[in-house]
């Protein structure tokens, strides 16, 4: 069987996208066919497309990225048995995987999650890498339970706006930084107080927290041990711990890795109550001009939450 997907034959800048007809590679027992309907513009799909991960994750050319992905299962392998063919379902393509940007993808079923009729596609496209790095970081490396106190950086961005949202509904007390321009939007989302990074020094305002969320990295991730308590934990998506700092203040740092349960079906219920909300800056069509128009889209604003690619 073939689809037309949006390949690169060369790692590059957005221009290196184009339209192709390439093979669906057989499906593995535990794998789902997907007729895709959507997926997103993710830092990481940027990362891919530009090398930056080629000596560890080189890709085989022509490849198809794209990880997050939203679509119905039109055939599934022989150990399949949590997905119906015919289900609606979004989950996170392996980056070495047949990726999201194309009319067919496939997904591994213990990264998939059901999509209720009652939740929009995009929101359904734009939900796992937000939903999963988020959860990750705040309860199974985080620890975080009602009552606690987290920072969490970079709060209108994708995951800091999912995590926002996972640790209020958990009971906790959120603190965030952004820009001037999100703090109202972030308010609304639950945060309790919005620090703008551009004029305030969190390490200056906060202190004794128990945990910091930390997107951004750099000088914000080493003044983020000043604020947390002994015995708090630091958990950054983009820096290795700092062992010396860590040792100074008696906190636990963590970089995001590891295998945990997959919570994108606990997140799905949250949005399909209305606890948790996604929000889409813009959406494109999801082919080869319009993969390209996104990621320059992204690259070149500011964008709160999310950028949605839709078929
Ligand atoms: N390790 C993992 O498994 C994993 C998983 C997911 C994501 N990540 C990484 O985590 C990072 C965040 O991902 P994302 O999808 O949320 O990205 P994103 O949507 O681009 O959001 C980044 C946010 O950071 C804000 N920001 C920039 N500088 C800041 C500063 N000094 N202080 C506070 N906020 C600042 C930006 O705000 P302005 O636009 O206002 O500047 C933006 O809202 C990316 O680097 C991504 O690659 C890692």
């Amino acid at each position: 069987m073939k689809t037309s997907a949006v390949v690169i034959e060369k790692y590059g800048d957005s221009s290196v996208f184009n339209d192709q007809i390439v093979d669906i590679p057989e499906l593995k027992s535990k794998q789902l066919l997907l007729k895709v309907a959507g997926s997103s513009v993710a830092p990481f799909d940027i990362s891919v497309r530009e090398g930056v991960f080629k000596d560890d994750l080189s890709l085989d050319m022509p490849a198809i990225t794209g990880t997050d992905v939203v679509g119905t299962i039109v055939n599934k392998g022989a150990a399949v048995d949590q997905f119906e063919i015919g289900d609606v379902v979004c989950g996170m393509v392996g980056v070495k995987g047949f990726g999201a940007y194309s009319d067919y993808a496939i997904l591994g079923q213990s990264k998939a999650a059901k999509v209720p009729k009652s939740m929009a596609i995009q929101d359904a496209a734009v939900l796992p890498m937000t939903a999963i790095p988020a959860y990750n970081t705040l309860f199974d490396l985080g620890k975080l339970v009602s009552g606690k106190k987290v920072l969490i950086h970079g709060g209108a961005g994708g995951v800091g706006s999912m995590a926002i949202q996972l640790a209020k509904n958990a009971g906790a007390e959120v603190y965030t930084t952004a820009s001037p321009r999100s703090i109202e939007d972030l308010k609304k989302l639950g945060a309790d107080k919005v620090l703008d990074y551009h004029t305030e020094k969190f390490e200056e305002v906060l202190s004794n927290l128990d945990l910091v969320v930390d997107t951004v990295g750099h000088d914000t991730y080493k003044h983020s041990f000043e604020v947390l308590k002994p015995g708090g934990r630091l958990v950054s998506l983009v820096e290795s711990p700092d062992e010396e700092l860590a040792e100074k203040y008696s906190v636990h740092a963590m970089y995001l890795s590891g295998k945990f349960d997959n919570p994108l079906s606990k997140v799905v219920k949250l949005v399909s109550e209305g606890k948790v909300k996604l929000h889409i800056q813009k959406e494109f069509p999801l082919n080869a001009h319009g993969v390209k128009d996104a990621q320059d889209y992204y690259e070149n604003n500011h964008v709160f939450g999310k950028v949605a690619l839709i078929k």
